[in-house]
């Protein structure tokens, strides 16, 4: 089962195998289409550490189900790689045919809860495994919500049983930007499915926030996962980054604070 601290699986530590296995306590994998592609990739890590996959492309939000060849792809890279769970955004980003490659909020009403809701419950019947949903960034709220969007994410956990994969740094951008109480966020959440965090550095333009996943995560973010820790049975933290990343040893800053966080409050898998 994946615990302790997780970084999300790069090409470019492909080569530094060693390194990875003696830092890191599970890796997160992008699920791809190319199922083929996967295998190869995680030849070295798979029978090694423990894998959770996340997915980008179901758009469960939407009113019609995934299309079959997602699924499909999905349910043999769970084969292959017997991931302790699989994740999903809680989003759409397809309507019929037309797909983009962006993350949309969804409205926080009862009819958006039964909508993805039954789209998570015939996923995970079909993968056999709970998935955690994750909370994206967003820039604007839908008019006519009837939750907030910490009672929209509860909703969906009971509606569909599963779990929330938290990030907190999404967290912080989204409160920042939308204006909400971060603390209040964390307190409306079901504690008891909160499975995974994810964790990242963020940018700052002219005001703006951009979730960037650059290394250098903030004080205010690892206080939310902090929190989690504290107040959560959540046991495994994942640290995105994609931005400025060229070698794996870039990541070591970040993993180390991670480290002793999460060593503060669960017994840690690496001594
Ligand atoms: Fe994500
Ligand atoms: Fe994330």
């Amino acid at each position: 089962m994946a615990k302790g601290i997780g970084v999300g699986l790069r090409e470019e530590f492909i080569e530094e195998r060693e390194a990875v296995l003696r830092h890191v306590d599970f890796l997160e994998i992008n699920q791809k289409a190319d199922v083929e592609q996967t295998k190869e990739e995680l030849a070295g890590f798979v029978t090694e550490i423990p894998i959770v996959i996340h997915s980008l492309n179901l758009s469960l939000g939407s009113i019609t189900p995934p299309p079959a060849h997602r699924v499909e792809a999905l349910v043999e890279t769970v084969l292959a790689v017997n991931p302790s769970w699989v994740s999903e955004h809680l989003s759409y980003s397809r309507f019929d045919d037309i797909e983009i490659d962006n993350f949309i909020a969804l409205p926080y009403t009862e009819e958006a809860v039964e909508v993805a809701g039954a789209n998570i419950k015939r996923i995970q019947e079909r993968i056999g495994r709970r998935m955690a949903m994750e909370n994206i960034t967003h820039t604007f709220i839908w008019p006519g919500n009837q939750f907030s969007e910490a009672e929209f994410l509860k909703k969906i956990t009971e509606r569909a049983d599963c779990g929330l994969l938290l990030d907190v740094t999404n967290l912080y951008l989204n409160a920042k930007t939308i204006g909400y109480d971060p603390y209040e966020f964390l307190e409306t959440l079901p504690k008891d499915r909160i499975m995974q965090l994810h964790l990242a550095g963020h940018t700052e333009v002219n005001g703006v926030l951009y979730d960037t996943h650059v290394g250098g995560i903030h004080p205010e973010v690892l206080g939310y996962a902090e929190w989690v820790l504290n107040n959560t049975s959540c046991e495994a933290l994942v640290i995105e980054r994609d931005a400025d990343l060229i070698e794996f040893h870039d990541l070591l800053p970040d993993l180390e604070f991670c480290r002793n966080l999460y060593n503060k409050y669960r017994k840690g898998v690496h001594v």
